[in-house]
């Protein structure tokens, strides 16, 4: 085993990674994020995977644009090229992102074919080449976000060795998404569901890596899984349950911090303010409004608050009252309590 070469990291940083959102296309944009950050004001968020070339070449704004209310945030790239890779770090970091993490984990076919995501689970060398570009180019973490191997992958050593390369490379810290990916026969929704998770490898990296900062990703999905997994890492990242049940997110916040957990509807009211400056700039509701359905999940009232936000935020001229509607029906009402 190489130990890391890395500085010891602050404990700013590190406390920084003890709650995050995973990057995930078409879900985390920029209003999904900030209803995140509403209900975990210490959580690290992080962006949709964007491509090198579309930050390069791309709508900046558009891809690029953010509330400061969301940082720390993290930027998620996509591509194997070092020195596009570097171009579009700069670009993110110049733009005010506080991380720039590389994606090592997507397993779709259109991400193979360009050569980047999961597949460069079996480049380390290449990867690392990224990484020191990366590194070079910005004074803000450069990370890795990583699977544990891709096909009938099996060897804890080699998995081992992939990080130790990043990390010499610059990486500053790690995200496992502690499963394999299957690039061939499996879907990107199978390819976070069927290969077994190995938690056990994460801890022992971290057991055997002590200045490593290690976070961990996959299936974690309740305040008392990821307080067990803490006791092994320095953090958990959590995905569909963020999006699925947000309050889960809030409910870890109050749990690190010992903040009492205020009402769903009290958090709910905060986004008013948010929600109609978007309306007054001609978003339609449904753009913002789609993050929120899950919020009263496995409450009563939840599946009729989805349904009245998810039906009326499709007609023309939809506004803050429907989401106050929406409220009405949990029997949370609108009382802040
Ligand atoms: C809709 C969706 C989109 C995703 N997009 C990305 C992505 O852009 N980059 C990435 O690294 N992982 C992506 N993922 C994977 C998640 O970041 C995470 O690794 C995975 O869902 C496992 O964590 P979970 O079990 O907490 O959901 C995506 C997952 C979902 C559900």
């Amino acid at each position: 085993m190489q130990e890391t070469t890395l500085d010891i990291p602050s404990t700013a940083y590190t406390d920084s990674l003890r709650l995050s959102v995973a990057p995930m296309m078409d879900w985390t944009d920029r209003h999904c994020r900030f209803f995140h950050r509403l209900l975990a004001p210490g959580a690290r968020l992080y962006t949709e995977m964007v491509h090198a070339n579309a930050v390069i070449h791309g709508d900046r704004e558009r891809l690029l644009g953010f509330d400061p209310v969301e940082q720390p945030l993290a930027l998620q790239l996509g591509g194997s090229d070092p020195a596009l890779l570097a171009q579009a770090a700069r670009i993110a970091a110049d733009w005010g992102y506080d991380e720039i993490n590389l994606n090592c984990g997507c397993p779709s076919d259109r991400v193979q074919a360009g050569r980047f995501g999961a597949c460069l689970m079996r480049e380390p060398a290449l990867v690392a080449e990224c990484v020191v570009a990366m590194a070079a180019a910005v004074a803000v973490p450069v990370t890795v976000k990583c699977r544990l191997g891709v096909d009938e992958d099996d060897d804890y050593e080699q998995f081992a060795a992939f990080v130790d390369m990043q990390v010499a490379a610059g990486s500053a810290m790690v995200v496992v998404h502690a499963r394999n990916a299957w690039l061939k026969g499996l879907s990107p929704k199978e390819n976070r569901e069927i290969p077994p998770l190995k938690y056990d490898w994460a801890y022992r990296l971290k057991a055997e890596r002590p200045r490593l900062p290690v976070v961990l990703n996959g299936g974690i999905a309740t305040v008392e899984a990821a307080q067990a997994h803490r006791q092994h890492l320095d953090g958990v990242m959590l995905g569909r349950a963020a999006y699925h049940d947000p309050y889960v997110l809030h409910l870890l916040e109050c749990a690190q911090t010992g903040a009492p957990a205020r009402s769903r509807t009290e958090l709910l009211l905060q986004m008013q303010p948010y929600v109609e400056q978007w309306l007054d700039r001609g978003l339609a509701l449904k753009h913002i409004s789609r993050h929120l359905l899950g919020l009263y999940a496995g409450q009563p009232g939840g599946r009729a608050f989805r349904q009245v936000l998810s039906e009326g935020a499709h007609r023309p001229g939809a506004g803050w009252e429907l989401v106050q509607a929406a409220i009405a029906v949990t029997g949370e009402g609108r009382d802040p309590g």
